[in-house]
C-alpha cells in the first residue's frame, strides 16, 4: 500500500551515522517500546524477554528509530505486569539475568540505538524488603514511615484513612493484619494492594532513587521513562476528594494525589544527577496532568527532557482537534524550551488501529473491533502525520505491523489488574499486550523458537500475514510505509526537531502544513498533506512532488493537475500525503 514515491536516497547506514554524536538528540528522536514479555522470547517459555529483545535489535536498527523504551523487567511478582517492582537492582529471572541486561545495552549501543529503562518511584511491589520488613516490624516502626501507613476511621478503626479511589478500582487504601493476627493499619495504593505507594517526604526514599538512578546510568542507560512521574508527592494531610468515581477527574482536575508542586524539587534533583554522565542522558515523565501547561513545568530547563503528550494520543480522527492540539502543544512546549512530543500508542491504551477503527468519542479503552480496514487506512494516515510533526515521536512495538488491539481475549487469560479490581468492566489493557509476529504461520509466529510453542496472551490466527516476515520486501505493507516514513525524515532536514509549522489553507477535514529545512541546512521544503474526511478531497500546494503516501497502491494521489502558483492534489480519503517542495 505505502508508496515510496521518490527516489529520495535510502541508505542503510544512515540510521547508525545519525545517532552517533548527535547533539539534542532527544529533541527529534523516534522511540520505540519495547514491552519486554511480548516483543520477543528468546528461551521458549511463552513469555517474552532479555535476550529475545537483544536478538531483535538489528530490526530496531534497519526500522530506523533512535532508541529503545524497555517496559519494567526487574524482580517483581508480576502483579501489574512488572510496574510492581521487588527489586530495583535486579532483573526478573523470566526476563533473564543483569548480565543479559548489559548485554542488551552494550549491543544496542553498538547499533546507535539508545536505551531507556522505566523507573517506578511512585510504588513499589509489597514483596520489595522495606514493604515486607514494614508489615513485620509493626505501627510505629521506621520502616513504616517510608509509607503511608495510616490508623483507619470508625468506631474499630474499620474504614480506610480517607475517600481515595485507587486508579485499578475500589478504595486506594487497604488493611494490615498486625504481627498478633489484629487488624492493624491501612497503607496507601494509587494502584493495586500489591504496589503501595512510598512516602517521597522520607529522605531514606530519595537517596534510595538517588542511588537506583546511577545504578542504572553506571551500567550505560541513556535514561528514564519516569512512571506515574505526577504521583510522588501527596498533599499535606492527605484530604479527603469528597467525589466518587474519581477516575473520571483524573487528568482534568487537581488531585490530593497528583500533581503536586513538591514534585519538581525531586525532578530537579535527578537532572543534576543525569547531567553528571555524559552523552545527554534524559528523563521523560509518565505526567497526567489538568492542563499541558501544568505537563509543560516538568519540562523546565532544569528538570526532566520530555513528556508523553496524552492530550495528542486521546485526540480523536478530526482535523479541527487534532489542529488545536497540535498547535497548543508546540506553543506550550515551546516556552519551556522542550521538544514537542508526539504518541498514538502504548501498552495502557487499545492501540489506534482500533481506535480508529471506532466511532469517536469512546476513550481508550475498547472491547470492539469495529471496522478494521478504515482503522489500518486510518491508523497508517495517522502515523505520517504524527512523524512530520517537529518533536519527537514514540511508536508502540508492532504499530509499525498495524496490529489491530485483540478485543476478543477470553476472560480467563487476562491479567491486567484493573480487569479483576472492575469486575471484568475495565481493564483491557491485555488487548495491547499480545506478543507480537515475527514469521511463520502458526501461532506463536516466531514470537518463540519453538513452531507450536507457547505465548504467555494467545495470539489470533489471522495474524500470519501480519508478520515482519509476510510484511518484509512489499512494499504495500504498513512495516515498509514504516520504514520509508523513518528514513525519510532522517534524511530531509526539514523533518525532526526542525521548524515550526506553517498551516496552509485548505477544505474542511483537511489539514496541510508546511516545513522548512533550516536555511544552514539548504535543502528541500516539505508538506503534509491529511485528509481525514471519507472522500478525496483536490487542493493545490506549491508546486513539488509526492515522497510518501499512507494510502494502497498508488490510490493516495494524483498530482497530474497543474495550475498558476501550484500544483492540484487530489488524495484519497483518510490518507496522508508527504511532498516535497
Ligand atoms: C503507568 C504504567 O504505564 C501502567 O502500565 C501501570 O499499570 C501504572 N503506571 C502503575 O505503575
Amino acid at each position: 500500500m505505502s508508496q515510496h514515491l521518490s527516489d529520495a536516497p535510502r541508505s542503510a547506514a544512515a540510521p547508525a551515522a545519525a545517532a552517533a554524536g548527535h547533539r539534542d538528540w532527544w529533541r527529534d528522536a523516534v522511540i520505540y517500546q519495547v514491552y519486554p514479555r511480548s516483543f520477543a522470547d528468546g528461551n521458549g517459555d511463552g513469555m517474552g524477554d532479555l535476550p529475545g529483545v537483544t536478538a531483535r535489535l538489528p530490526y530496531l536498527r534497519d526500522l530506523g528509530v533512535d532508541a529503545v523504551w524497555l517496559s519494567p523487567f526487574y524482580a517483581s511478582p508480576q502483579a501489574d505486569a512488572g510496574y510492581d517492582v521487588a527489586d530495583y537492582r535486579a532483573v526478573d529471572p523470566m526476563f533473564g539475568t543483569l548480565s543479559d541486561a548489559d548485554d542488551l545495552v552494550r549491543t544496542a549501543h553498538g547499533l546507535n540505538l539508545r536505551v531507556i529503562v522505566d523507573l517506578v518511584p511512585n510504588h513499589c511491589s509489597d514483596q520489595h524488603e522495606w514493604f515486607k520488613q514494614a508489615l513485620r516490624e509493626g505501627p510505629g516502626s521506621a520502616m513504616r514511615d517510608r509509607f503511608h501507613f495510616r490508623p483507619g476511621k470508625g468506631a474499630a478503626g474499620e474504614l480506610p484513612p480517607n475517600d481515595w479511589e485507587s486508579i485499578f478500582g475500589g478504595p486506594a487504601w487497604t488493611r494490615t493484619t498486625d504481627p498478633d493476627g489484629a487488624p492493624g493499619e491501612w497503607y496507601l495504593h494509587l494502584f493495586a494492594p500489591e504496589q503501595p505507594d512510598f512516602n517521597w517526604d522520607h529522605p531514606a526514599v530519595h537517596d534510595e532513587f538517588r542511588s537506583v538512578l546511577r545504578f542504572w546510568l553506571d551500567l550505560g542507560a541513556d535514561g528514564f521513562r519516569i512512571d506515574v512521574a505526577h504521583g510522588l508527592v501527596k498533599a499535606a494531610g492527605l484530604p479527603d476528594i469528597g467525589h466518587a468515581e474519581q477516575l473520571s477527574l483524573l487528568g482534568s482536575a487537581p488531585m490530593p494525589y497528583f500533581d503536586q508542586d513538591g514534585v519538581h524539587e525531586i525532578y530537579r534533583d535527578w537532572r543534576r544527577i543525569l547531567d553528571e554522565y555524559p552523552g545527554e542522558r534524559i528523563g521523560v515523565a509518565e505526567a497526567w496532568t489538568p492542563t499541558l501547561e501544568r505537563a509543560a513545568l516538568y519540562l523546565r530547563p532544569d528538570e526532566l527532557h520530555q513528556a508523553f503528550n496524552f492530550e495528542y494520543l486521546g485526540t480523536s480522527w478530526d482535523s479541527a482537534e487534532l489542529r488545536r492540539v497540535i498547535d497548543r502543544s508546540l506553543t506550550v512546549m515551546g516556552a519551556v524550551d522542550a521538544p514537542a512530543t508526539w504518541v498514538l500508542s502504548n501498552h495502557d491504551v487499545t492501540r489506534h488501529t482500533t481506535r480508529f477503527a471506532n466511532p469517536p468519542g469512546l476513550g481508550t479503552q475498547l472491547r470492539e473491533a469495529g471496522d478494521r480496514e478504515l482503522g489500518l487506512r486510518r491508523a497508517r494516515a495517522a502515523t505520517l502525520l504524527m512523524l512530520a510533526l517537529p518533536g519527537s515521536a514514540y511508536l508502540y512495538q508492532g504499530e509499525e505491523l498495524g496490529l489491530p488491539d485483540v478485543t476478543d481475549l477470553p476472560d480467563e487469560v487476562r491479567q491486567d489488574p484493573s480487569f479483576f479490581r472492575a469486575a471484568g468492566q475495565d481493564g483491557f489493557r491485555d488487548g495491547c499486550r499480545v506478543p507480537i509476529p515475527w514469521s511463520g504461520s502458526e501461532p506463536p509466529y516466531g514470537f518463540g523458537p519453538d513452531a507450536g510453542g507457547p505465548s504467555w496472551l494467545p495470539q489470533p490466527a489471522s495474524w500470519a500475514g501480519l508478520s515482519v516476515e509476510a510484511q518484509t520486501g512489499d512494499p504495500d505493507s504498513t512495516l515498509e510505509m514504516y520504514r520509508s516514513a523513518l528514513e525519510l525524515r532522517r534524511s530531509l532536514p526539514a523533518l525532526g526537531a526542525g521548524t515550526e509549522v506553517v498551516w496552509l489553507d485548505a477544505p474542511d477535514g483537511v489539514l496541510a502544513f508546511r516545513r522548512d529545512a533550516a536555511s544552514a541546512d539548504g535543502g528541500e521544503g516539505f508538506v503534509c498533506l491529511v485528509n481525514l474526511t471519507a472522500e478525496p478531497v483536490t487542493l493545490t500546494v506549491p508546486e513539488g512532488r509526492a515522497l510518501l503516501s499512507s494510502a494502497a497502491g498508488g490510490a493516495g494521489t494524483n498530482s497530474d493537475l497543474r495550475g498558476t502558483g501550484g500544483v492540484a492534489v487530489t488524495i484519497a480519503a483518510d490518507t496522508t500525503i508527504w511532498w516535497a517542495i
